[in-house]
């Protein structure tokens, strides 16, 4: 396909209104101007679409879906398959957002050419446009950069290692420690990485490594000096049925919301006022005549609303 004929950037909005794509390239230009990139996760077509809608920047399918979204303990059992059925699901509701899929345990951690060629596969089959990598992996990030594949790099507190570090712990508290994270920060960068996430490290570090790098950091619970920020979607809307960790800021509580609403609901089914005769269909006048289930309202007056209902759906 000749260039001339792909607008890159150009988008429409789901509602037709012309939108500017996010792309790796713009959230370096935001770094340059000053402007902090907003970000957050999402994993499923309703929510997501909300996210965009709303300005995010980037849009993660974490593999927090693991816990927050499939109930697990921690995100190691999360499979390439589960990740990619929801990386679809958001890639169809996103028109603005730039979409990172997160390349969940064991999808890179054999080999070189199985990160690779996962990696491909969160682009090919399921419209990703980066992928996440935990970890200081210089080597692979390279790899996949060279495959065309823009990469978020993870570093700090990486959920995928609890096991290595006893632990959800707040990382980079010793200065052998900061010197490292220092270190593979820039090694990240050196290897082509777009972004890096900072996760649970102390502000002051965050912020050191956040003037160092030319790229973008994103955190989440490295304090307020980083490029952007990014939190998971069920922390900020109290969805995740456990006390807050230090970092999150609750927004809404969607927990009580729900609740509620699907509440009323069993009550109005319990006491049979849903639905009432404006949420029901009805027959066609003529076919009400004729037909011994054809009835008009309690007043006697055909429901002319209702009636449209009846042709509307009819039709669809
Ligand atoms: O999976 C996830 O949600 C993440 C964010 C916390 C950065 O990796």
């Amino acid at each position: 396909m000749s260039i001339t004929n792909f607008s890159v950037g150009a988008n429409l909005s789901q509602h037709g209104a012309p939108v500017t794509k996010v792309t790796m390239p713009a959230l370096a230009e935001m770094k340059r101007q000053g402007k902090p990139i907003s970000a957050l996760t999402a994993y499923d077509y309703a929510t997501s679409r909300l996210v965009d809608e709303a300005g995010i920047d980037l849009i993660l399918v974490g593999d927090s879906l693991a816990m927050v979204v499939l109930g697990h303990e921690n995100t190691l059992s999360v499979t390439v398959d589960e990740m990619l059925h929801h990386t679809r699901a958001v890639r169809r509701a996103v028109r603005r957002a730039l979409v990172v899929a997160d390349m969940p345990y064991g999808s890179y951690h054999g080999s070189m050419e199985e990160g690779l060629a996962n990696a491909v596969r969160f682009v090919k089959e399921a419209g990703a446009e980066a992928v996440k990598i935990e970890g200081p992996r210089p080597e692979l990030v390279r790899a996949v950069c060279e495959a065309e594949i823009p990469v978020v790099g993870h570093l700090g507190l990486t959920p995928q290692s609890v096991h290595r570090m006893g632990g959800f712990r707040v990382q980079a508290r010793t200065s052998d420690a900061v010197r490292r994270l220092q270190a593979d920060a820039r090694a990240l960068q050196r290897a082509g990485a777009g972004a890096i996430v900072l996760e649970g490290i102390p502000r002051e570090v965050a912020a050191a490594i956040s003037a160092d790098l030319e790229i973008p950091t994103i955190g989440i619970g490295a304090g307020p000096d980083c490029d952007g920020q990014i939190l998971v979607f069920h922390d900020l809307l109290n969805l995740t049925f456990s006390p807050p960790a230090k970092f999150v800021r609750r927004y809404a509580d969607a927990a009580a919301l729900f609740r509620t609403a699907v509440e009323h609901y069993r009550e109005d089914v319990e006491h049979r006022t849903f639905p009432s005769d404006k949420e029901s269909y009805h027959l066609p006048a003529a076919a009400r005549e004729t037909s011994p289930a054809g009835r008009d309202d309690e007043d006697g007056v055909v429901n002319r609303d209702a009636l449209q209902d009846f042709e509307e759906f009819d039709r669809s």
